[in-house]
């Protein structure tokens, strides 16, 4: 079994911050959403991995590296344009050879354990090629998909099952979907998906689809298996999820405070000050993760914000926010729902009148209340 992990595309949903970064590093809770992936894969026992990588490769190659610190041999897989998830695998065909794989999409976070699902599939297989053994039949799923039910199943890949929860069929981005089930961006195949993946044709909006490939092989009668998720799933590609992703993973932080902490401040709940910040006459509400290096002065860190190394955050209050490094929030009254990129600054001038002063890059958003 290899992996195959997808980080290039363009991450138009979360620009101005994927302008310079690549998405699958932005971090949540002080950790790239990338590293999430790789550590599930590295615990489903999988060695060899290959990272489709885009314009932001660079990038992507000086954060993993050869793969070593996970126990990983990684491949990178330079994929020319973001050209849809099926074209990914279509690159990837020299580096998977016959072998079963786990495609996993890098922006992608999930509770439940890639383990499970890896050895179910593998379980199925097993089944379907040894007869003498219980429920066997000869034709063992060829693919698996990862489901769950979702509100606003429109802006997904949909699925519709049958009564035995095999797939009928997959719909991308359908207005109206035939059910409430979205595909999750793990996905495990056998070697019959490249056959699909060089079948199909490019979709309306030019991207060569997962769906249709998967559509491609249960229209040939092959099983694809299905499991619905029950655990949180986040698809971090934009702002609200990727806040709601930093909430779960904070949520589940264990409390840890390396850094120093004043007399004055007030540290409640799950709170993790790394090693290097200095917390003075401020309170730290948890859930709530500091970065190496930061100081907070005379503020407020609430619930369910991260963040990150070597900023200052003065005379200020932060919550449900991810603040990445470098940043300077100060005299900044209270900041809500935000995200800010790298080196960003936030202050507030004495001078009267109030009065808004913005230095914006392209496609920020701004929004005053
Ligand atoms: P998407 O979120 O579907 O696409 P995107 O990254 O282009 O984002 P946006 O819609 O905001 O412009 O991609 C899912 C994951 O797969 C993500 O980690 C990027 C990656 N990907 C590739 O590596 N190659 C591709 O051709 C595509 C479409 C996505």
């Amino acid at each position: 079994m290899k992996a195959l992990i997808l980080a290039g595309g363009a991450g138009t949903r979360l620009r101005p911050i994927t302008h310079t970064r690549a998405k699958q590093l932005v971090p949540v809770a002080n950790k790239p959403i990338l590293f999430y992936g790789l550590e599930a894969i590295a615990d489903a026992g999988i060695k060899q991995v290959g990272i489709v990588v885009g314009d932001t490769a660079d990038e992507v190659m000086a954060a993993v590296g050869d793969g070593s610190d996970w126990g990983l041999a990684v491949t990178y897989l330079p994929q020319e344009a973001p050209l849809g998830l099926a074209h990914a695998v279509l690159i990837a065909r020299d580096f998977l050879g016959d072998d079963d794989f786990v495609m996993y999409l890098g922006d992608n976070l999930l509770k439940q354990s890639l383990k499970d699902f890896v050895e179910r599939f593998e379980a199925n297989r097993q089944r379907a090629l040894s007869p003498t053994l219980d429920g066997g039949d000869e034709h063992g799923p060829c693919a698996q998909i990862l489901l769950k039910a979702v509100p606003d199943p429109h802006r997904f890949g949909v699925a519709e099952l049958g009564a035995d929860g095999s797939v009928i069929r997959l719909l991308e981005k359908p207005a109206e979907p035939p059910s409430n089930l979205a595909l999750v961006g793990v996905y495990l195949f056998d070697a019959r998906i490249h056959e699909a993946v060089a079948a199909i044709e490019p979709s309306a909006r030019g991207e060569l689809e997962i769906t249709d490939a998967i559509q491609w092989l249960v229209d040939r009668g092959l099983r694809v298996r299905t499991e619905v998720l029950d655990g949180w799933w986040i698809d971090t590609g934009k702002l609200t999820p990727l806040l709601e992703a930093n909430r779960l993973i904070l949520e589940i932080l264990e409390r840890c405070v390396e850094g120093e902490v004043d007399e004055e401040s007030d540290l409640d709940g799950r709170v993790v000050i790394a090693p290097g910040a200095r917390i003075v006459r401020s309170r730290i509400r948890g859930p709530v993760i500091v970065g190496r290096d930061t100081t907070v002065i005379d503020s407020f860190i609430g619930p369910f914000s991260a963040v990150g190394a070597r900023c200052v955050i003065e005379h200020s209050e932060v919550e449900h926010s991810v603040v990445l490094d470098d940043c300077r929030v100060v005299r900044a009254g209270r900041l809500e729902d935000s995200l800010l990129g790298h080196h960003v600054e936030v202050t507030r001038s004495e001078r009267r009148p109030r009065a808004t002063r913005l230095m914006v890059g392209d496609h920020g958003t701004i929004d005053l209340q």
